[in-house]
């Protein structure tokens, strides 16, 4: 062997088991979560297989509006573990998102998850920024039926530009893909950051920062 192909080798390998931090693969048919455990482990520990029941890979509910009387008119409904214990160790979870007329779901990112939509019913501006430096903003009107996919970790958001309601199903990379609310982190955080800090980093006055402060 060659040395570039050794290091190549050792190259491939790192980065293979990197890929794999994110979610290990599973080791097992499924692994239904059991809430009672207090075993700590990366996800929750195993329910006895021969104890597990269809209901645990079931989730009944993603028919019904979620409330979007909110500052923000959007209501996320999740299907995470947490709600769905089938879903320990594999991977993959899926939310229903409703929009009021020109409701937004504020921009975010999912620390731990891609997330693929469909939009069901509506018509929505979507949109995700690039990391630094370019921070180059991809943004595209969907119609019901059109797809669009947020990578891992970019900040995005949608917005209802419709007078209707808007109706979308997402399938997310994880079983518990974290959110980050990115205006409720900043100016929202407990204890909050402290007000010169957010000041000099959004250029702005310190009675602005006090301003959105008071808000979250
Ligand atoms: C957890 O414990 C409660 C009370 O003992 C029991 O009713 C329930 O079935 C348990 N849940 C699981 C998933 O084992
Ligand atoms: C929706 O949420 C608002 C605000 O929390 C609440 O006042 C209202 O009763 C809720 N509506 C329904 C149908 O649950």
């Amino acid at each position: 062997m060659s040395n570039k192909i050794i290091l190549f080798s050792i190259v491939a390998l790192t980065f293979g088991s990197f890929a794999l931090a994110y979610e290990p693969a599973p080791i097992q048919d499924f692994c239904v979560a059991d809430p009672n455990s207090s075993v700590k482990v990366n996800g929750v520990s195993c329910k006895n297989p021969m104890q597990v029941q269809a209901e645990d890979f079931f989730f009944s509910g993603l028919h019904l509006r979620g409330n979007t009387s909110n500052a923000v008119g959007s209501r996320v409904t999740p299907v995470f573990a947490a709600q769905l214990p089938g879903l320990n160790t594999m991977g993959i979870s899926m939310v229903r998102i409703d929009y009021a007329p020109w409701g937004i779901n504020p921009p975010h990112t999912h620390p731990r998850a891609t997330e693929i939509l469909m939009v069901l019913e509506g018509t929505l501006q979507v949109g995700f920024v690039t990391s630094n430096p370019d921070n180059r903003h991809v943004s595209k009107v969907l119609q019901k039926g059109d797809v669009f996919v947020f990578p891992v970790g970019l900040v995005h958001y949608q917005r209802n530009v419709g007078n209707g309601h808007a109706v979308v199903i997402a399938a997310l990379s994880s079983q518990n893909p974290g959110a980050i609310t990115i205006a409720n982190a900043v100016f929202g955080a407990n204890p909050p950051i402290a007000s010169d800090v957010l000041s000099r980093a959004f250029q702005v006055d310190k009675t602005v920062v006090d301003q959105l402060q008071a808000k979250f």
